[in-house]
């Protein structure tokens, strides 16, 4: 076989076989295909897709690249969550703390900061000595005992993602339906789970800018799992503007220890609520999403989420006052209001736009080596259907470094749509399919 022959079959918008899927994998994976053949077939891949067998195929192979968990050990059903990614999204933070306290193990292997969007574990590094970079053996042991563990992706898991991954990064073929399902579905199989959840973000800060496009995604990631032997439930959610306030990396560490406490914006707190009762239904800890709702509202009422999320950060070596005590985190030292140049309601955001203002001021990477600056990001002010009049704020910028702060102010007062007439805030859960 020759990966010229198979690129030049994809480019033509023929089916790939399995054995040409595996030859590329595998190949690619061992570093004996170079970037630029890979790089070539993942356009073409980009402009002519793939049928669901060749996606499944891909993700088995991606998934097989490396070692796949068995954390059967446990001896209860395991559950993980998936967001496929937007602004302001921090979600993991709380319901992972909340599906455990229920007896739920989480065995959760997140990400970094994508393009405008953000990053679990970038968020998790804002908290003082927290490690996300445990090995297998320490992450077994630390869900055997506390029953929730949150690490980055390991050298073992999905090799092939990770070197897929970045050239996808910097040859803009990351918006592709089967290529962002093998990517996420290789991740998520190897982790020992039973049942995931996945939110498939829709709108203008996600990678799926319409409704119909996250279906079929969401569509070909449920496929995927079940036909692995796995349960899976998917939202699509909206992502035409941030989730929740707080963007950047520690002031959204903060949102998320507050919504432990049951307090934060609505939009947050109910998707969290939501993304945690299908959690639980499917880890067997209730019987229906409406028990798993009850049940989260008593783990935060009781404040028995809080003191997981307290013995998670213990036991991955962070510094557990910072739930009480926010000034543990990094805080920038400026802010500077973004103010509305008139009168009106807030008509749309562009949310990748927020996105990117915030990278700008240096919470996201503009290169794969870049360092984040953990204390810097954004306070969102003004929401869609929001009423606001000149001179308000949109929003509030945390920053150090001078540099591109007028920059960004000029993303964001850009981003921001006002206009008369009045305006319904976007449904934040359009569709639940399972
Ligand atoms: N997240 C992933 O892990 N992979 C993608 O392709 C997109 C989002």
């Amino acid at each position: 076989m020759r990966a010229v022959d198979i690129i030049e079959k994809k480019r033509d918008g023929k089916q790939l076989t399995r054995d040409e899927i595996h030859f590329i994998i595998r190949g690619y994976t061992a570093g004996e295909i170079a970037d630029y053949q890979v790089s070539a077939l993942l356009m073409a891949i980009f402009l002519r897709g793939m049928t669901d067998a060749e996606a499944i195929a891909l993700t088995e192979e991606m998934l097989y690249s490396g070692e796949v968990l068995d954390l059967s050990e446990l001896g209860r059903l395991r559950v993980d969550k998936h967001s496929t990614g937007g602004v302001g999204d921090k979600t993991s933070l709380v319901i992972a703390p909340v599906v455990a306290a229920a007896g739920v193990p989480v065995p959760m292997i997140s990400g970094r900061a994508l393009a405008h969007s953000g990053g679990t574990l970038d968020k998790l590094d804002s908290i003082q000595g927290f490690r996300t970079n445990l090995s297998l053996a320490e992450f077994r042991a630390t869900l055997a005992r506390v029953g929730v563990a949150l690490i980055g992706q390991t050298k073992e898991i999905a090799p092939a993602d990770r070197k897929l991954y970045a050239l996808r990064d910097v040859t803009a073929t990351v918006p592709c339906r089967p290529l962002m399902a093998a990517s996420i579905m290789s991740k998520k199989m190897a982790e020992g789970i039973t049942g995931l959840v996945l939110d498939v973000k829709v709108g203008n800060g996600a990678f799926m800018k319409t409704e119909a496009e996250a279906r079929q995604l969401a569509e070909l990631m449920i496929q995927i799992a079940r036909g692995l032997g796995k349960d899976c439930v998917a939202l699509l959610t909206d992502m035409n503007q941030p989730l929740g306030r707080a963007v950047g990396n520690a002031l959204e560490m903060i949102e998320a220890f507050d919504a432990l406490r049951g307090q934060g914006p609505d939009d947050f707190i109910t998707l969290c609520r939501e993304l945690s009762a299908e959690m639980l239904v499917l880890g067997g800890a209730v019987a229906t999403v409406d028990e798993g709702r009850a049940r989260y509202d008593e783990l935060i009422a009781t404040g028995t989420a809080l003191e997981k999320m307290r013995e998670i950060i213990t036991a991955q070596s962070g510094d557990p006052r910072v739930l009480d005590d926010y000034s543990l985190l990094p805080t920038a030292r400026r802010e500077r209001a973004v103010l509305a140049r008139r009168s009106g309601t807030v008509q749309a955001i562009d949310t990748a736009a927020i996105g990117r203002a915030s990278m700008l001021l240096g919470a996201g990477r503009l290169r794969l080596d870049s360092k984040i600056d953990l204390s810097v990001g954004l306070t969102i002010s003004a929401r869609i259907g929001d009423r606001v009049e000149e001179s308000t704020p949109l929003a509030v910028m945390h920053f150090n470094d001078a540099v591109l702060v007028d920059e960004a102010a000029a993303v964001i007062l850009q981003a921001y749509q006002i206009g008369a007439e009045a305006t319904a805030p976007p449904v934040l859960i359009k569709e639940v399919l399972r």
